[in-house]
């Protein structure tokens, strides 16, 4: 049977109390729909249908990138049995259809590929999970040999039905022939008024459709989220999850609880030291004996071996060369490249450049749209000026050259290789490699000078 996965995604999510549609609210930086997008795509031969109503333009938006996903409308949210019948028409049978929530984002797919290798035209199978305590959910109701007889939702339960534990997920794995039959008998008078996916249940009890459960001991792969509470438990959990990946893979993280990924990291190496309070999103590629010190953020970086970031560094799409020393307090804007044996000092910013082996920058600068060579010192306060106010334009700065502080070099213009730069000068001309450039208005003294008095009143 070919599988269609159908993710519910057209609830409001009143609860989070947003203007953003509960789906796209990020966990560890991803919208929540898009974990259970990643889970369901690990799946191979699947057509994935997401039915979106609440937010529908936001949430197709935040997806636009995203090929191949299948977008149903549900107009009103009549019910998950309504939000699954949308899909159908669109289905050619025989199909199998696992149907996943947008607001459970740690699903695994180790899960689901139980799931729909067990589900067949005779087999349904429902994913279950035992929570202390279940409130809310909907039960699942057995007989005395333990087989599944109905799931029963908490506003439709007695006090009996009430006290058991195992709760529907909402996770099935269902062919799409039975869906057809038995959402068209599914009805809506309930405590809720809403088609209840979960109705089906009972329906293929009657047809002697096995239900074959399967109990996650994992309970937060099946939580929903539906208040901020939630998202910010269900944020430390996984951030915790992959901490501890890192770890195991040889990262030495100081303080689990203060590091936080918000995407991918790629190690390279081993023996890396992350200090606290890091974040590290997008994707971050680290080398051997990497030392990342407290406060860094780093996005989409690749830092070669023996690279060590000082504390309070932001660096974004940057590429940093083995032994290179950054920080503490410098910004490394996107486009910077650095060769191996750069130094980036305190308070320096730098954007789309490339600094050749063994350069400095110690201090205090601005170093934009440049092409600087090796073995250059670039003195303290030293500014590239490279917009006019219109355009960009660039600084070039040759091997071994030596940058005085506090100079300006107003762009475009080039700065020979081995070339001296006095300290205060405005360079508007190009600077002939090997020899010594400044601009500087002379030095006077006054040696008779005598300092104005304070006038007596
Ligand atoms: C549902 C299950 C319950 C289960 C619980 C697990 C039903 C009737 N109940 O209850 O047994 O224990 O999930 O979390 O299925 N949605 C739509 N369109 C609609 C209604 C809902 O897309 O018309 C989406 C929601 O956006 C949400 C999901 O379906 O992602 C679940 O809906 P929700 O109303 O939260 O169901 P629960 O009451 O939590
Ligand atoms: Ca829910």
């Amino acid at each position: 049977m070919k599988l269609t996965t159908v993710i519910l995604a057209a609830g409001r999510g009143a609860r989070m109390r947003s203007a953003l549609p509960k789906v796209l609210h990020p966990l560890a930086g991803r919208p929540l729909l898009a974990h259970v997008l990643t889970a369901a795509r690990a799946l191979p031969n699947n057509d994935v249908y997401i039915v979106y109503g609440h937010g529908g333009a936001q949430v197709q938006s935040a997806f636009a990138h995203e090929s191949e996903i299948h977008w149903v409308h549900q107009t009103e949210q009549l019910g998950t049995g309504h939000a699954v019948a949308q899909v159908l028409p669109h289905l050619v049978d025989p199909a199998l259809v696992l149907v996943l929530y947008g607001d459970v984002p740690l699903i695994s797919t180790d899960t689901l590929r139980l799931l729909i290798q067990a589900a067949n035209h005779h087999t349904l199978a429902l994913l279950t999970v035992a929570l202390d305590n279940p409130t809310g959910y909907g039960r699942i109701v057995r007989d005395v040999n333990g087989s599944v007889l109905r799931i029963v939702e908490e506003k439709e339960a007695n006090d009996v039905i009430r006290q058991i534990n195992e709760v529907n997920t909402g996770i099935i794995a269902v062919s799409a022939a039975h869906l057809r039959r038995w959402l068209t008998q599914v009805q809506n008078n309930n405590a809720q008024g809403e088609y209840y996916l979960t109705d089906i249940i009972a329906l293929a009890v009657n047809e002697q459709i096995t239900i074959k459960t399967f109990t996650t001991q994992k309970t937060q792969e099946v939580l929903g989220i539906n208040d901020r509470v939630q998202l910010a438990t269900l944020e430390r959990y996984y951030q915790q999850q992959q901490v501890e990946q890192l770890m195991l893979q040889g990262v030495t993280v100081l303080d689990p609880a203060r590091l936080d990924i918000r995407g991918h990291v790629e190690l390279m190496g081993e023996d890396v030291l992350i200090d606290v309070n890091v974040i590290l999103s997008g994707h971050n590629r680290i080398g051997s004996r990497v030392q990342i010190g407290a406060n860094c953020i780093l996005h989409n970086v690749t830092l070669a071996d023996d690279v060590e970031i000082l504390p309070h560094s932001v660096l974004e799409n940057t590429v940093v060369g083995q032994g290179c020393v950054i920080g503490p307090f410098a910004r490394l804007r996107p486009g910077t490249v650095l060769a191996d044996q750069v130094k980036i000092g305190n308070f320096v910013e730098t954007k789309k450049i490339t600094v050749g082996y063994g350069s400095k920058i110690n201090h205090l600068s601005y170093i934009g749209d440049s092409d600087i060579g090796q073995k250059v010192n670039i003195g303290a306060g030293t500014i590239t000026c490279n917009y006019d106010g219109v355009n960009k334009h660039k600084t070039v700065i040759g091997d071994g050259a030596f940058i005085g502080s506090d100079t300006q070099l107003v762009a475009p213009v080039t700065v020979g290789a081995g070339a001296t730069i006095g300290a205060g000068s405005t360079i508007t001309k190009d600077a002939p490699a090997e020899q010594l450039t400044l601009s500087r208005s002379s030095q006077v003294s006054f040696a008779r000078w005598q300092r104005p008095e304070k006038k007596s009143s």
